[in-house]
């Protein structure tokens, strides 16, 4: 089939690439011209593994292109995905002027029945004003061309993309007409090859589903964090009591990991996002409000042990930080816990020496641009040199398994502050550490 992305952010790069990987002829557009000029030659401006090389076969074969002319996306396509940015403005809510701006192109520019799918994470009703605004621009042409709106959330995961749009667990189709949702099932059909999983549904719900999902979640994780401070208070381990609850099939194994608190781009954004959509519609939600307040809050976790163990003014201390991506497997800092435990320390007066495989550029260049006594290191131990305390932030897997005899070696003063529950397999304390982890109460104190 013949498609046209539009936006080649996080999303649309993934989608359309994976389109043209199943053989669809895909024109990706984008008004950054410099991103695609870079596009073209295969370099990305985002991070994920398995992602370049696809683009790179994709653009050799002819499957894929890029252009920042969107009337020459559109002349040959019979679908058009929106995926352009939703960004968080400043009362919470998805800023939707991105949208509405492709969408008064699509009106200008469509010369044919076309497919339009709503990719962005949108408010629920955006398919509305999506289809208003496009209709405006025809009747301003005075052209009669009939179109089909369509609703197709994403529910890619960082680091794991390719796969997840590649062998989803659900493809959720929001759809008004008949000939509409044939033509999705057509193109998601190599990629859902159990029927169950293609699920099509009334606009709306599928533009809540996506909402609902990612709160879903993130409600699972701050439950966590709760928790696991409640077992800090009581004398139990939560590492325990994951195992424990978590065998219950109706709760599950995952997204139940107590930690320094969940980032990215999604969760908190769609979390404050739905709290403002139920808000305009009069409903006070409590839970949603409740989940983010949680993580806020545990995103601090780490730095008040270390202001209980050193006290409040951390001038000549120094921290080494292994982890800054939001998670592992992503150059991804949005959001990360490693942006306010780091602020919160040197504001304290510490100094940080950090490393991370993949984010230290993002971190330099954007989410820690202006914090002092902040250095970056070449590998994870030339952090430890002559400092304090070590704090593992984000669980890559390079930091799972590490040396502890060196750790030991080059740390003043062997002291592990575990934002991610990784080390408590290894009976640290036994190897001579002071310990300290989420959930579980700090016995050297
Ligand atoms: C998420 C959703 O998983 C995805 O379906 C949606 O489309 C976009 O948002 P992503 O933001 O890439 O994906 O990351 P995810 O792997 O879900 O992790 C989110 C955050 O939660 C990370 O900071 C992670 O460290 C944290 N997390 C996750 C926990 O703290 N505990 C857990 O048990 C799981």
């Amino acid at each position: 089939m013949k498609i046209a992305v539009i936006g080649t952010g996080y999303v649309g790069l993934v989608s359309g690439t994976c389109f043209a990987e199943m053989g669809n002829k895909v024109t990706c557009v984008d008004i950054d011209s410099t991103k695609i000029e870079n596009l073209k030659k295969s370099i990305l401006p985002i991070f994920e593994p398995g992602l370049e090389p696809m683009v790179k076969k994709n653009i050799e074969r002819n499957t894929l292109q890029f252009t920042t002319d969107i009337n020459e996306a559109l002349t040959d396509a019979e679908i058009v995905f929106i995926a352009v940015g939703t960004p968080m403005g400043d009362d919470g809510s998805a800023d939707l002027q991105y949208v509405l701006e492709v969408a008064k192109n699509i009106g200008t520019f469509m010369q044919k029945r076309l497919v339009i799918v709503d990719k962005s994470t949108v408010p629920v009703g955006t398919a509305d004003k999506v289809k208003a605004t496009i209709q405006k621009e025809l009747d301003k042409r005075g052209v009669n061309l009939a179109f089909d709106m369509v609703s197709n959330p994403e529910f890619l995961k960082e680091g794991a993309a390719i796969n997840d749009f590649m062998k989803p667990d659900r493809v959720v189709i929001g759809y008004e007409s008949k000939e509409a949702l044939k033509k999705m099932k057509q193109l998601y059909s190599p990629f859902c090859m159990s029927h169950e999983r293609f699920i099509a549904m009334d606009i709306r719900s599928a533009e809540m589903t996506k909402y609902a999902a990612n709160a879903m979640l993130a409600t699972k994780i701050s439950f966590m964090n709760e928790i696991a401070n409640i077992c800090e208070k009581v004398g139990a381990d939560a590492n325990q009591v994951r195992i424990g609850i978590g065998s219950d099939n109706r709760i599950g194994y995952s997204f139940i990991y107590p930690g320094c608190g969940y980032g990215g781009s999604c969760f908190p954004k769609d979390v404050k996002a739905l709290k403002k959509i139920a808000e305009d519609h009069n409903y006070t939600p409590k839970l949603i409000t409740s989940v983010e307040e949680v993580n806020n809050a545990q995103k601090l976790v780490i730095s008040e042990k270390i202001v209980k163990k050193y006290g409040t003014d951390l001038t000549g201390k120094v921290f080494a930080v292994w982890g800054l991506a939001f998670k592992p497997g992503t150059d991804d800092m949005r959001e990360a816990p490693a942006i306010y435990i780091i602020k919160e320390l040197v504001k304290r007066g510490a100094k940080i020496q950090a490393y991370d495989p993949k984010a230290m550029e993002e971190a330099q260049l954007f989410y820690l641009k202006d914090v002092e006594n902040l250095a970056y290191s070449n590998s994870k131990y030339d952090t430890l040199n002559n400092a304090d305390a070590m704090l593992l932030l984000t669980e890559w897997k390079e930091f799972r398994s590490p040396d502890f005899e060196e750790i030991k070696k080059q740390l003043k003063t062997p002291v592990i502050f575990d934002g991610r529950n990784q080390y408590n397999i290894f009976n640290l304390e036994e190897k001579g550490f002071e310990y300290y982890q989420i959930g579980k109460a700090d016995r050297n104190k």
